[in-house]
């Protein structure tokens, strides 16, 4: 990040400065976008940050994480804000909570105004309760309040909210597309952070395929990739729940969830599909490793790691500005259907196992998904942009063409889920292509998934995930001694 003003955001010692720059300019993008949407002059946005929560009617507090879209604009780490901007001007008017005396016993320094205004580099800042007489001097013609859906969840987002609203004329649905579509396209210093979270947690992906043994426990991976990720990089939230899942739980797609929490032992034999990524800053990563579990592939587990490689390379190599993201994911399809035939387990030709949509079956999610501050970030669908409704694709989280910018997933998969293989077993169409005796081996196998993280550039892209993955990359990595890779510097903790 440039040098300049103190960084909004920086952990100390080798973790990344943000600058708060990086925010002015997402609110510059905003207004330029807003105004080339006429959306009429004296318009001013009003965004509402996240609450501080508690655990269910206790007193406990929950973890604080800023709200995502007020996060983009303000770039705010504290809870329970507002802010404004005034789209004509871009002056830009953060409101913090007036907190009690107490305040300063039970959780610390009560901060004046000032300290707000030189952190966040915001024109001017106020209190939440004069949020109604500070927006009444500007007397703006509407004021712009965020609702719209999040294709992903299907949930509406919160609109803003405050005591003296009524005295304004507001607008709810202006803001939302705006707002998506600059989220949609990173600038260089969002880009900055992103590449940040990926190092850190590709290095931390690295460490546990390191320490990686049959007799541990899955979540002794999980605690590891978090340790590493925030002793080195400052990180301490994750983007998701970590999914490590080994052996049949590989094939588990988003395994890890409370009722089944990486607590399986893991097997000599056992592949290994973790996925875990980190955030800084609210900026998120997403990786996906997979790997045997004694680092030596058996035959088969490099046949499917093997198949599932070729298809993520073949979509790397083909992504660039204006390809459809739904061909990204018909060509994984392909190439799958094309090594299982290799493999054995398939019969037939893959032009008319693709007619049947035979690729779900072993791929039943999306090819991959935006990236940003939120792991499945926003814009993938906007208005226009129908979802395909066939199995796998129906999955996908982005209907729309790749552009420069964009932060995307490319995360194939092969997974053998018996549910999806009894159906398919039981469906004629589908199971004219499947030698079953041959599939029955890889009852249990589990899956693989290679999931990197890409930055689209003007003539393909940039791999902002590193970490070792053709098969010789990870056996040899996994046979190297690891004393390089101990999450506390210097210290013998493993
Ligand atoms: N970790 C969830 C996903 O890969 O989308
Ligand atoms: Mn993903
Ligand atoms: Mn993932």
């Amino acid at each position: 990040m440039a040098a300049g003003p103190e960084p909004v955001h920086w952990l100390g010692k080798e973790t990344l400065r943000v600058s708060a720059a990086l925010f002015a300019e997402n609110r510059r993008r905003l207004c330029q976008g807003l105004r080339a949407k006429a959306v009429g002059t004296k318009s001013v946005v009003l965004l509402q940050g996240g609450e501080q929560k508690q655990r269910y009617c206790t007193d406990t507090d929950v973890l604080f994480r800023q709200e995502s879209f007020f996060h983009w604009a303000f770039g705010v780490t504290e809870p329970d804000c507002f802010g404004a901007i005034d789209v004509d001007t871009g002056k830009s008017i953060l409101f913090v909570p007036k907190l009690p005396e107490s305040y300063a016993t039970w959780m610390g320094d009560i901060y004046p105004k000032e300290h707000f205004k030189a952190r966040y580099a915001v024109e001017e800042v106020e209190y939440t309760p004069d949020i109604a007489d500070v927006l009444s001097r500007l007397n703006p013609a509407v004021l712009l309040t965020l609702r719209g859906l999040n294709t992903d969840s299907g949930s509406i987002c919160r609109e803003s909210s405050f005591e003296g609203i009524s005295r304004f004329q507001v607008n709810n649905t202006a803001l939302h597309p705006v707002i998506v579509e600059c989220r949609l396209l990173k600038t260089d210093m969002e880009l900055e952070v992103l590449r940040y979270t990926n190092k850190i947690s590709s290095e931390a992906h690295k460490m546990v395929m390191k320490h990686v043994r049959p007799g541990q426990k899955e979540y002794e991976m999980e605690s590891l990739f978090q340790h590493y990720c925030y002793t080195r990089g400052g990180i301490r939230h994750t983007s998701y729940t970590c999914i490590c899942g080994t052996g049949t739980n590989s094939s588990i797609l988003h395994y890890g969830h409370a009722g089944a929490p990486n607590d399986k032992t893991i097997q000599d034999g056992d592949m290994c599909l973790f996925d875990m990524g980190g955030e800084y800053h609210c900026y998120t990563s997403d990786i996906t490793c997979s790997f045997p579990a004694n680092g030596k592939f058996t035959a088969d587990q490099r046949g499917i790691y093997e198949a599932v490689l070729k298809s993520s390379r073949a979509v790397l190599a083909a992504i660039k500005p204006g390809v459809k993201w739904t061909d990204m994911h018909r060509l994984a399809d392909r190439v799958h259907l094309e090594e299982l035939l290799k493999i054995g387990i398939l019969k037939g030709t893959v032009e008319d196992m693709m007619k049947v949509h035979l690729g779900s079956v072993f791929m039943p999610h999306g090819l991959g998904h935006l990236l940003g501050i939120d792991v499945h970030d926003v814009g993938g669908y906007p208005e226009g942009v129908e979802r395909i409704d066939e199995p796998g694709l129906r999955s996908l989280r982005m209907g729309r063409p790749v552009q420069e910018r964009m932060v995307l997933t490319v995360e194939p998969g092969i997974y053998f889920i018996n549910h999806l293989l009894d159906e398919a077993l039981a469906n004629p169409t589908q199971c004219c292509f499947i030698h079953s005796h041959v599939l029955a081996r890889f009852r249990g196998f589990g899956g693989v998934r290679i999931e990197d993280d890409i930055a689209v550039t003007a003539d393909g892209v940039e791999l902002l995930t590193c970490v070792p993955r053709t098969v010789e990359e990870v056996e040899a990595f996994m046979a190297e001694p690891q004393k390089d890779f101990s999450p506390v510097v210097g210290g013998e903790m493993l």
